[in-house]
Formats: structure tokens, sequence, C-alpha cells
């Protein structure tokens, strides 16, 4: 939180180079309203939860995650869904941020929940059981708009590129809600 500036993190749940969902928070960031910036952190350095290694510490990029997360004004969610749920490498990192839970960096941050499948589901399932976990942490997940996109395959070309203009214009239409509801319930 800085000046007037309202900084959105982004979170990518897919490790994949090639990832729609990544591609997803690109093209979130173009269309954001003035006044508003968008990083994205992805996962890969994140290592796998184990009490016995926090109780020593967080190592460095969890400890670098929750700092992005205590500095953000809300968060954005873009992640695919496996087996109907959260993949395991999202899961994982709410984990670690979860604990220890009064001090968690998620607690009454907005979130925004957005996601990507190559089928026709648009991660519908994956998104409610994110919101499952983050009743939890007590975090202020925006109810609507929901935004999931279906077929992604068709939506990106092979170097990532949006070619569905509609879909630019839901994602602005997402995002400016996104902001509404972080300006509303962050009281910024
Ligand atoms: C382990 C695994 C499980 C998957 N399960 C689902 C699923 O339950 N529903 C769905 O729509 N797509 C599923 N998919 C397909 C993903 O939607 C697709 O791989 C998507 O491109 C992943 O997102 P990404 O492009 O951001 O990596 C699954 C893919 C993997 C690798």
């Amino acid at each position: 939180m800085s000046g007037t500036t309202l900084h959105i993190l982004g979170i990518v749940g897919s490790l994949r180079a090639g990832s729609y969902n990544r591609a997803l928070l690109r093209v979130a960031a173009q269309v954001l309203p003035p006044g508003v910036e968008l990083d994205t952190f992805t996962l890969e350095d994140i290592p796998p939860y184990n009490a016995d290694v926090q109780s020593h510490g967080d190592p460095e990029p969890v400890a670098r995650l929750k700092q992005l997360l205590v500095e953000a004004d809300a968060v954005l969610i873009a992640a695919p869904e496996y087996n109907y749920s959260i993949p395991g490498v999202l899961k994982n990192a709410i984990d670690w941020v979860s604990r220890p839970p009064k001090t968690c960096p998620l607690r009454k941050k907005p979130v925004g929940i957005i996601g990507a499948s190559s089928g026709e589901s648009g991660t519908m399932r994956g998104q409610l059981a994110m919101r499952q976990v983050f009743v939890f942490l007590d975090s202020y997940v925006m109810g609507q708009p929901e935004l999931r996109v279906t077929r992604a395959g068709e939506r990106f070309d092979e170097g990532g590129a949006l070619v569905d203009e509609e879909l630019r214009e839901r994602l602005r239409v997402y995002m400016a809600a996104l902001v509404d509801w972080a300006r509303l319930v962050g009281r910024r």
C-alpha cells in the first residue's frame, strides 16, 4: 500500500511456462483502471509445506510472498482447476502463508479469483474449492462478478497473446469490480 496507487498482487496457480492463467494475468494488467498496478508472483520457488521447517522460520520465498501480500491492497488469483479442485502448488503456498493464523497476511485481504481451463468448466469447481479455503482464512473474497475462461486454447495464440476481444472486455469489467471491492472492504 503506498500513496494513492492501489496495488494488486497476482498469483498464478500454474507453474507451466505457457500457462493460460499466467497469460490471463498479463491481460488483466493491461486493462486496469487508472491508478492501479498489478504485479505477478509465481510459485516455483515455494517449497512443500513442512511444519518442522517453518518452526525454524519461513524459507526466503515464503517470507517474500508474505511480505508482498502484506503490501498488496488486493490479491488476484488466476488458477486452473486440477481434478475438480485447487492445484497442489497453489494450495501449498496458501498453507504456508496461513501460518501462524494470527498474522496471516490474507486475513481481511480483498481477494479475486479467476481461472482458465482447457475444457468446458472454466475452473468452476476449482474456484468454489478456493472459496472454501478462504472462509477459514477470513479473506474478503469478491462474490460477483465471476470470471471463468472455458476452452482457453482457443482464446490465446501460441505465443500466449489474447485473440479473444470479448474476453479482454470481460476482464476489464472484472478488474474494475475488483478495484471497487478492494476500495470498499479494504477502506482505501
Ligand atoms: C493434473 C491435471 C488435472 C486437471 N484437471 C482438470 C479439471 O478438473 N478440470 C478442467 O477443466 N481441466 C483440468 N485440467 C486441464 C487444465 O484445465 C489445463 O491443463 C490448463 O491448461 C491448465 O492451466 P494452465 O494453462 O494455466 O497451466 C487438468 C490438468 C492437469 C495437468
